[in-house]
């Protein structure tokens, strides 16, 4: 079992993870030469071969209630990060389906962690890559980024109504119209992003073999569609909590500025499978820093925004659940490209993010449009905003610079899977 209880990293067989490139894709790495003995640590022929097979750490005390806690999937254990997956499938996909011709070139908007796994992608299949993302993306990413072949484009304003994301968006379909041939995942829409988590799931049961309670947070709703949709076959009462940020449009909140990245949104994703939530909690971005910068210090274990956000909130369920109820939290990356931001001092201090203990439990409204929220907030009442006019009823608030008030999803974005 793939498990650990102490930060010591258990060894894993990663080589027949979900990113082993199939044999008859014709790969742009060489394989090594035949005859050699067998590796008795993990090992891969190609760095897709080392996407996968992530261990899990039990989260208890200290920063758990006394004989409570969770499980937490270190997704940063991937090469790159959590998307490593999606990025991987749906490169596959694509070019299986023919969408994705050989050589061809890869657009997409992202905030950093797709970003790499497109980079993995093309270094794997062979494809130039280029990724459309905003100023906030910190400067390590970008030079990551470049590091591993990608190019980098910064767009420079927000969309007037549709914020950062309309604008990396219409960003990418330029680049599309102006690279014949080039293909552009949107991970936002393209159903082979959540179809990529369904390892994730399997690894989830293997390792763990029943599970109570799912806690995962939500960007472009890719791996809690993924994750969820599975461990909901295996286990039918299964909890699943969604994690968003304060200020994201994704669960009926109006939109406002967002210091957190990875999880959220300023528009209306449709990988989001609201009908797998059983509550969503917000998380302000100084309760998430407190959260991974407390974890690091008494776990080792952390990561950024949404790791900070979902280890709140999973150390919460742990303490409303019973003792027994086994809890497994997503950790979709570590701690590294968050040192100027999360783990910067003066960058918190700036931000007003350094503060005392967030309190143990959220608020609670009765449903999205009840009120903006701005700290900690969970609700039970989780629809589609764009299903109907009672979903989003009752809102306040609106109107900030990230907004995308009057905006579909996906509105003004290229479609999914399609070659230009
Ligand atoms: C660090 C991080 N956490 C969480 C998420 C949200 O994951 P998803 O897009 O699968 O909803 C992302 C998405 O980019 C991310 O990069």
């Amino acid at each position: 079992m793939n498990t650990v209880t102490t930060p010591a990293r258990a060894g894993s067989a990663a080589a027949a993870g979900p990113g082993s490139a199939p044999a008859a894709s014709p790969a742009a790495l060489s394989c090594p030469p035949a005859g050699l003995p067998a590796a008795t640590a993990p090992a891969a022929t190609t760095p897709a071969g080392l996407v996968g097979n992530t261990p899990l750490l039990w989260v208890g005390e200290p920063f758990a209630d006394p004989g409570r806690g969770f499980w937490a999937k270190l997704e940063g254990a991937n090469p790159g990060g959590i998307k490593d997956r999606t990025a991987l499938h749906m490169v596959r996909a694509a070019r299986g389906r023919g969408e994705l011709a050989p050589g061809a070139r890869i657009v997409e908007s992202t905030s950093g962690t797709l970003g790499l796994g497109l980079a993995l992608a093309g270094v794997t299949y062979g494809h130039p890559v280029t990724v459309v993302t905003d100023p906030g993306l910190e400067p390590m990413m970008g030079g990551l980024l470049a590091a591993h072949g990608a190019e980098v484009h910064v767009v420079e304003r927000p969309h007037p109504v549709g914020g950062w994301q309309r604008a990396r968006r219409d960003r990418v379909a330029e680049l599309v119209a102006a690279h014949p041939g080039s293909w552009c995942p949107d991970q936002y829409n393209n159903p082979d992003n959540a179809a990529a988590y369904r390892t994730l799931a399997y690894e989830l049961v293997a390792q763990l073999g029943r599970i109570d309670a799912l806690v995962v947070s939500v960007g472009t709703g890719g791996h809690s569609a993924g994750v969820g949709s599975v461990l909901r076959g295996f286990f039918p009462a299964l909890k699943v909590v969604g994690v968003d940020t304060t200020g994201s449009t994704i669960f009926g909140q109006p939109a406002a500025p967002r210091l957190m990245r990875g999880l959220g949104s300023s528009i209306h994703p449709r990988n989001v499978a609201y009908d797998l939530f059983d509550e969503v909690h917000w998380v302000a971005a100084d309760e998430a820093v407190w959260a991974a910068r407390r974890l690091a210090r008494c776990h080792y274990a952390t990561g950024g925004w949404s790791v900070g956000a979902v280890a709140l909130t999973a150390r919460w369920l742990a303490a409303t659940l019973p003792a027994e109820a086994r809890i497994a939290a997503v950790f979709p990356d570590g701690p590294q490209r968050y040192a100027s931001t999360v783990f910067s001092d003066p960058y918190c201090r700036e931000h007003g993010l350094l503060r005392s203990a967030p309190p143990h439990r959220p608020q609670v409204i009765a449903h999205p449009g009840e009120r903006t929220v701005t700290s900690w907030t969970r609700c039970a009442a989780v629809a589609d905003p764009l299903a109907g006019p009672a979903a989003g009823a009752g809102r306040t608030g609106g109107g900030a610079p990230d907004a995308p008030t009057g905006t579909a999803a996906g509105a003004g974005a290229p479609r999914t899977g399609v070659r230009r």
